[in-house]
């Protein structure tokens, strides 16, 4: 039994006016000390597949395990305590509080964990220095380019060091020189601190760092990067550094 994330033919469909076929029947498994890329186009699946990983979305059929524990037959309480404690989440759309600074929008994680207040801000500190924003400490969210308040979101999800880090989109508002920070930052703590890393990207740098790559298309997982991501990326980058 793995001590990491294990999915198990996952299937969610959304049903309204005709039934989106979301994720169909994905199974993956992350060790601790892994980083997995998830690539796939837009409406693919991918944050349905993190959001039912992190147990904020329930699956029509299939398992979810972490550590060797059924997530899926978690009860409210295990299942706040899971995302507490275990899971690390960025979201796509990454919200922070406006009127607080960065530091405080990091501590939040810790202060929901009882941590005190004088000791969340200072672990917060490093955390923000590791993602860049030493200089932005004390910003508050209205000060910040949507690059650094991603970043900020970034090392909330990381800052009471969880054992699962579910990614969506990290370096989506960065430029290139940035996301290969965040991307080898994650990779270095999926391997120094043996977390297991799922990260949803569009960004063919995600695959230099990442141990697997797969792809979701239409609900569905294959092994290996789209080729077409790699051949024609958005944005200006490329993998390599080469331009044809
Ligand atoms: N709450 C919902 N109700 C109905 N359909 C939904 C809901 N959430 C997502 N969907 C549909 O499910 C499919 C997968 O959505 P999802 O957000 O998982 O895709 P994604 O791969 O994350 O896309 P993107 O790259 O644009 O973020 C899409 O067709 C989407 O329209
Ligand atoms: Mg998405």
């Amino acid at each position: 039994m793995s001590d990491g994330l294990e999915l198990r033919e996952i299937v969610k469909h959304y049903r309204g006016g005709e039934v989106v076929r979301a994720v169909d029947g994905v199974s993956l498994g992350i060790e601790p000390g892994e980083l997995v890329a998830l690539y796939g186009p837009s409406g693919s699946g991918k944050t349905t597949l993190l959001s039912i990983a992190g147990a904020f979305l329930a699956p029509d059929a299939g398992t979810v395990r972490f550590a060797g524990r059924d997530v899926t037959a978690f009860s409210a309480s295990e299942r706040a305590l899971y995302q507490r404690r275990d899971v690390g989440l960025v979201q796509q759309s990454y919200h922070l509080s406006a009127g607080s600074t960065a530091i405080d929008n990091v501590a939040v994680k810790l202060l929901a964990d009882r941590v005190p207040l004088a000791e969340a801000r200072h672990r917060v500190i490093p955390w923000l220095e590791r993602v860049g924003l030493g200089e932005r400490l004390r910003y508050t969210p209205d000060r910040l380019s949507g690059g650094e308040g991603q970043r900020v979101a970034l090392a909330r999800a990381l800052v009471n060091e969880p054992r699962l880090v579910l990614a969506d989109e990290p370096t989506a508002h960065l430029d290139r020189r940035r996301s290969r920070d965040m991307l080898a930052l994650l990779a270095k703590i999926a391997h120094e601190r043996s977390v297991a890393i799922l990260v949803v990207t569009h960004d063919p740098e995600a695959a230099a760092v990442a141990d697997r790559t797969h792809t979701l298309s239409d609900g569905r997982l294959t092994s290996g990067v789209p080729r077409d991501l790699l051949a024609v990326p958005e944005g200006a980058a490329t993998l390599g550094g080469a331009q044809p």
